[in-house]
């Protein structure tokens, strides 16, 4: 599921990657990383001098960071809850994705994600609109996860934490027929599309500041 999540939504992950201009020897944290394939991703990016820590609750998630980074000796896996961020030192970027739509209250996590980053650093967060997803052109839904439509208010969510919003937009993965598509969208709901079109739920980006004080 975890390589799954990472196959499909690839792309908005390339993008805002790009958007930022990420390089040798960034700091960054990857809050909410399961099993790693953000903070994989941007050690790749980051390289030896750069540093990658990588956040969960799930004391379970440090072992599969550990196997997935185990390439990577820039990547420091953390056991902490978003809402008591506390890294080592104040870092160049913030990331998240598929987080918010699980914590209890996003503002608190995206408070600690804003005062992780340095002066003039980076904040950003990729959350679904999990309902503005289609099978068949019927809306998806997403029952368990506490906020499964987070995405909609994450631009507000973002400038409420204190950041400067510079950018916002939002992407879907869509397919028909069998493919990873509609692999993933089996695993995420059960529901087989069999020949049915699909739209995944869209993953919207916010890129944001930290202003000086
Ligand atoms: C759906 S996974 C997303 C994993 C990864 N970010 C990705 O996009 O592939 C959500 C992760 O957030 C973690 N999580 C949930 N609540 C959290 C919290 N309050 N603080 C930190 N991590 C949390 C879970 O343990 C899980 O690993």
């Amino acid at each position: 599921m975890q390589g799954l999540r990472d196959d499909v939504y690839r792309r908005p992950l390339a993008t805002a990657l790009e958007r930022l201009g990420v390089g040798a020897s960034w700091t960054c944290a990857d809050i909410g990383a399961g099993g790693g394939d953000v903070s994989v991703a941007l050690a790749e990016v980051v390289g030896r001098s750069g540093r990658v820590y990588s956040v969960d609750s799930d004391p379970a998630a440090r072992d599969e960071v550990a196997r997935a980074a185990a390439a990577h000796s820039q990547v420091v896996a953390i056991t902490q809850a978003g809402e008591d961020l506390r890294l080592p030192e104040q870092v160049d970027l913030v990331f998240c994705r598929f987080l918010l739509l699980h914590v209890l209250d996003p503002s608190v996590v995206l408070d600690r994600m804003a005062a992780a980053a340095r002066i003039g650093g980076w904040v950003v967060a990729q959350e679904p609109i999990t309902t503005s997803g289609r099978v068949g052109g019927l809306p998806l839904s997403m029952p368990d996860a506490r906020h499964p439509d987070v995405g909609a208010l994450l631009p507000a969510l973002v400038r409420d934490a204190g950041l400067t919003v510079v950018d916002a937009w939002a992407e879907a993965p869509a397919g028909i027929g069998p493919g990873p598509v509609a692999t993933y969208l089996a695993s995420l709901t059960g529901v087989d599309p069999d020949d049915d079109p699909i739209v995944l739920p869209p993953l919207v980006t916010v890129v944001a500041t930290r202003p000086g004080s």
